[in-house]
């Protein structure tokens, strides 16, 4: 129950259920990977059960996939689509200008693929995620499993020519193997401390032979949804400039007291 939920938690709901009210009949969403994410896949769950909602989901992982089926959201391929409507999802960091690090769950390549197929990409995330310069968050490399160690030292020869404050890259492990993506690639996570330059960053890392995708996502999101524990949210456009300020209520009962995990 939400009594459990931490302060964080809570944040990470009032996002997720502000965008998640944003979604329209009719619409072709994209639904993202990761906690937050998860949040807007079950209000989602639940509006397609008690209002008739009509959406078509395109999942970003088979974790999203098999979540959003469980709720009764009608799952297509992101091909079976088309084009979308909107893409909702978190991230790991973003900055003023609406830049992200995304792939702390390893689901950044179809998360890429997905947004940018998308008229809007709206992120989702607790106020904790905002920062000044991209790069605190170790920065995601999905690489092919091919030769991936000589990938890694290229990955660190390019970097040195980067405004990075480290070139550290560790393979991300599930346990005692590597990790494997969706797409049955492996992870290298990036500890650069600071990323002076995410543009020119994102396209040098993409073109090393053996990357498949970085988590970089430059000009793709367009808005922010900044979630409090208190059930404030902030919504941030990047497009037009605008800034709002909610309270969420639920009933006028407090938002989070009927939440079952
Ligand atoms: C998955 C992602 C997630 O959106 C990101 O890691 C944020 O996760 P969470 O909402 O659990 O904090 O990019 O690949």
């Amino acid at each position: 129950m939400t009594g459990d939920l931490s302060p964080i938690d809570k944040a990470k709901y009032a996002a997720a259920r502000r965008a998640a009210d944003m979604v329209q009949d009719g619409m072709r969403v994209g639904l993202g990977t990761g906690s937050t994410a998860a949040w807007m896949v079950r209000r989602l769950g639940e509006r397609v059960q008690d209002e008739g909602l009509r959406i078509k989901g395109v999942p970003t992982s088979t974790r999203t996939a098999q979540l959003a089926r469980e709720l009764g959201i009608e799952v297509v391929s992101l091909d079976q689509a088309g084009w979308l409507d909107l893409t909702i999802d978190g991230a790991d960091e973003f900055d003023g200008d609406l830049n992200l690090i995304k792939g702390g769950g390893g689901a950044h390549l179809q998360e890429k693929i997905v947004a940018t197929a998308s008229d809007q990409m709206i992120v989702i995330a607790d106020a904790g995620k905002e920062v000044e310069t991209l790069g605190a968050f170790p920065l995601p490399v999905e690489v092919i499993p091919f030769g991936w160690q000589t990938t890694r030292t290229l990955i660190q020869e390019a970097l040195d020519t980067m405004d990075v404050l480290g070139t550290s890259a560790t393979l991300r492990m599930n346990g005692e193997a590597p990790f494997v993506t969706d797409e049955g690639n492996h992870i290298l996570d990036l500890r650069l401390q600071r990323i002076g330059n995410p543009r020119q960053t994102a396209l040098v890392l993409n073109q090393v032979p053996g990357v498949v995708e970085n988590g970089l996502f430059i000009d793709i999101c367009d808005k922010v949804v900044i979630g409090h524990g208190d059930g404030r949210v902030e919504l941030r456009d990047i497009n037009d400039g605008t800034f709002e300020l909610d309270q969420l209520v639920d009933g006028g009962e407090n938002l989070f007291s009927d939440l079952a995990d």
